[in-house]
């Protein structure tokens, strides 16, 4: 969304309302362990399990964890179907358990190049939640930034066809309605696991303005001090949005 965002003053530090996490480094976690790369995702699993169940104590409300890229199909064909395994998994038998914390799952990304299996349990979560409003949690998988700018467009663009829109009436905030991220709004802050100082296809349009902190921790080690930490930092920047901040 593009809301009216003013520069932030020193008086003004809250935390971040819309949390954003690119899960990275389960595969080392493993490998330093000498364990396949899959037990990685399954220590992964057990680090959403925590997060999801703490986020709501420190006033997020919104939780988005990068899954699934789209550019992770490229991965061995093994790992990627023991990946949708484990995740189908997770989402089927943590889906009571999301209900009794009050968490409202959304998925992200494009669904039709996902097997049945996986867009049933999805959407089996999906409704089961439904009704929830504790913390908005979305999994983007099978997601990919540009892919979903590019399928906000073509809707747009079908919409210009049609003769409902003019070109030039286009504005950011139709853009906005048409990504998968429609309603939500923009992350206040991205958090990146394993070091990696890049944005991997996550949210482009998005994280225009969002406050990014990596940490060198592996995903399946980040706990709730790591989260703490986190979210200090978040609190000492000074997010500006191409304002100054009046210090009066
Ligand atoms: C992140 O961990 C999870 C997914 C991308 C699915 P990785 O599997 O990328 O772990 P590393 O980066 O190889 O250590
Ligand atoms: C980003 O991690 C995707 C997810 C965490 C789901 P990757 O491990 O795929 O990113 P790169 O390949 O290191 O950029
Ligand atoms: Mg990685």
């Amino acid at each position: 969304m593009v809301p009216e965002k003013r520069p932030r003053t020193g008086s003004d530090r809250s935390g971040p309302e819309h949390v954003a996490i690119i899960m990275d480094g389960n595969g080392r976690w493993a490998q330093k362990r000498g364990l396949p790369r899959l037990w990685g995702h399954k220590a992964g699993l057990e680090a959403v399990r925590r997060i999801v169940k703490i986020a709501p104590q420190y006033n997020i409300k919104y939780l988005t964890l990068y899954a699934f890229s789209t550019e992770n199909w490229r991965r061995p064909r093994p790992e990627v179907e023991g990946l949708f395994a484990l995740l189908q998994e997770y989402v089927n038998k943590e889906t009571p358990e999301l209900v009794r914390q009050g968490v409202k799952v959304r998925f992200l990304g494009e669904r039709s190049d996902l097997s049945n299996s996986a867009v049933r349990v999805m959407s089996y979560c999906e409704e089961q939640t439904a009704n929830c409003s504790g913390l908005y949690l979305n999994i983007a998988l099978n997601y990919g930034g540009r892919q979903d700018i590019v399928q906000a467009v073509r809707k747009i663009a079908s919409r210009v066809e049609a003769g409902e829109l003019k070109a030039a009436d286009i504005k950011a905030a139709d853009i906005e309605a048409e990504l998968f991220t429609h309603g939500l709004p923009d992350p206040d802050l991205l958090i990146r696991t394993s070091g990696e100082q890049r944005l991997s296809n996550f949210l482009l349009w998005q994280l225009a303005y969002t406050e990014i902190y990596v940490t060198p921790l592996l995903w399946p080690d980040f706990t709730e001090e790591d989260l703490q930490a986190a979210l200090s930092a978040y609190r000492q920047r000074e997010r500006r949005f191409g304002g100054i901040i009046n210090k009066g």
